[in-house]
């Protein structure tokens, strides 16, 4: 695993690709070139919770799973997170490994949007403890279908939910 270099932009965008033109995993519905996903990239830094890691095996990228939010300061401690494996690479256990690794930045709380259905990837957010806290119905129209969101979240901090509204 490491972090995104300018090396791994094509693959990574092929990668991000497969979803947008054949799933409903990603809104997007065109897919990109490298030099679009540009700015993109740019968002993650080398340090800090915005982050984005590539996970590699045998020297083959095998996904990428990335951390970012909205940037007005009061969220910096919050991070959605987001994990795109190359579909030959699923299954086999590497989604919880990448997103293990942003979990152990400085940040009290992971988001995460999922759509509806997912199996794959709720049994992997569940596993790592995010746990479900509402739907945004009908949010999405994709492939000719609406689509909902399910929405997740996962406290590192114990202290995490301080109005103890909607938490378990
Ligand atoms: C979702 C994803 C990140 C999970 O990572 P992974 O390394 O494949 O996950 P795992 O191998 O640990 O599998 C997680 C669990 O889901 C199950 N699973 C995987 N794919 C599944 C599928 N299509 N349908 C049902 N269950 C599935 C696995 O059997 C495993 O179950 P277990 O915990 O009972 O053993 C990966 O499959 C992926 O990149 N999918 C495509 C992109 C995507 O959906 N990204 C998430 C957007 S929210």
């Amino acid at each position: 695993m490491s972090s995104h270099g300018p090396g791994h932009s094509p693959r990574l965008t092929e990668i991000y690709n497969h979803y947008v033109t054949h799933t409903t995993v990603t809104f997007h519905v065109t897919p990109f070139t490298a030099e679009q996903r540009r700015e993109w990239f740019g968002l993650h830094t080398l340090i800090g919770p915005h982050r984005l890691l590539v996970g590699t095996m045998d020297g083959a990228v095998v996904g990428y799973a990335s951390s970012s939010f909205r940037t007005m300061p009061a969220y910096d401690t919050t991070v959605e997170t987001s994990i795109y494996l190359a579909p030959e690479w699923t299954g086999h256990g590497f989604g919880g490994t990448l997103y293990e690794a942003l979990a152990k930045e400085d940040v009290r709380l992971l988001v995460a949007g999922i759509t509806v259905p997912n199996p794959g990837s709720v049994k992997l957010h569940k596993r790592l403890g995010f746990r479900h806290v509402g739907c945004f119905h009908s949010v999405g129209r994709k492939a000719g279908s609406f689509l909902d969101v399910d929405w997740y979240e996962r406290p590192l901090s114990s202290d995490s939910c301080i109005s103890g509204r909607n938490c378990q």
